[in-house]
């Protein structure tokens, strides 16, 4: 049994949920898998595996991320390490917009080498969002809705442990 640590940033609240669903996966998995915002952690001792996520906002991952990695950067090098991050661009499956997420994702981890990286679709919902928000989401035409794809979220976090080695 392994003890992992999975840590997300979050503003509208999809991509913690998200991070939950990992953790309950691993957990039915038979490992111990805490669950905590990146702003959180104190301390990675005695976590053997670290899942980092966060969403995607304006073409960039939201930056607790990258200060997480910053901070935590030492211990991070020493454990496997696996990333996803969150965005409508897997909704519209639009090829330049996943590329673009996951190079957000590459430049937020660096210089961690994960042993598995993701996109997870997210959620939009009009009625969490700022005047602002509502405004350019409404101007790029966004998708509108919720869709997260539970199935595939715990089918990465089922291949997990495997390829962490734990
Ligand atoms: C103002 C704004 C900008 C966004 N920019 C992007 C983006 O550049 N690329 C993308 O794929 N998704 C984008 N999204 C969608 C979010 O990534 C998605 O809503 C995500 O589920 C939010 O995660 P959270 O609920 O954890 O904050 C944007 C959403 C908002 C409200």
């Amino acid at each position: 049994m392994a003890h992992i640590l999975i840590t997300y940033a979050s503003k509208k609240g999809s991509t913690a949920e998200i991070a939950q669903a990992i953790g309950k996966e691993l957990q039915a998995a038979g490992h111990a898998a805490d669950v905590v915002e990146t702003g959180t952690v104190a301390s990675l001792a005695g976590y053997n595996a670290v899942v980092i996520g966060g969403p995607m906002y304006m073409g960039r991952m939201v930056s607790d991320v990258g200060k997480f990695v910053k901070r935590h950067r030492d211990e991070l090098t020493k454990v496997p390490v696996a990333g996803f991050i969150v965005g409508l661009a897997a909704v519209s499956k639009d090829p330049a917009g996943i590329a673009w997420a996951e190079k957000a994702l590459h430049a937020s981890l660096a210089p961690l080498k994960p042993v598995a990286e993701t996109i997870f679709a997210g959620r939009l919902d009009p009625a969490k969002l700022s005047w602002f928000q509502n405004w350019i989401t409404k101007k790029v035409k966004s998708p509108v809705g919720d869709f997260r794809d539970w199935a595939a979220i715990g089918a990465w976090a089922q291949e997990l442990p495997g390829k962490m080695g734990i």
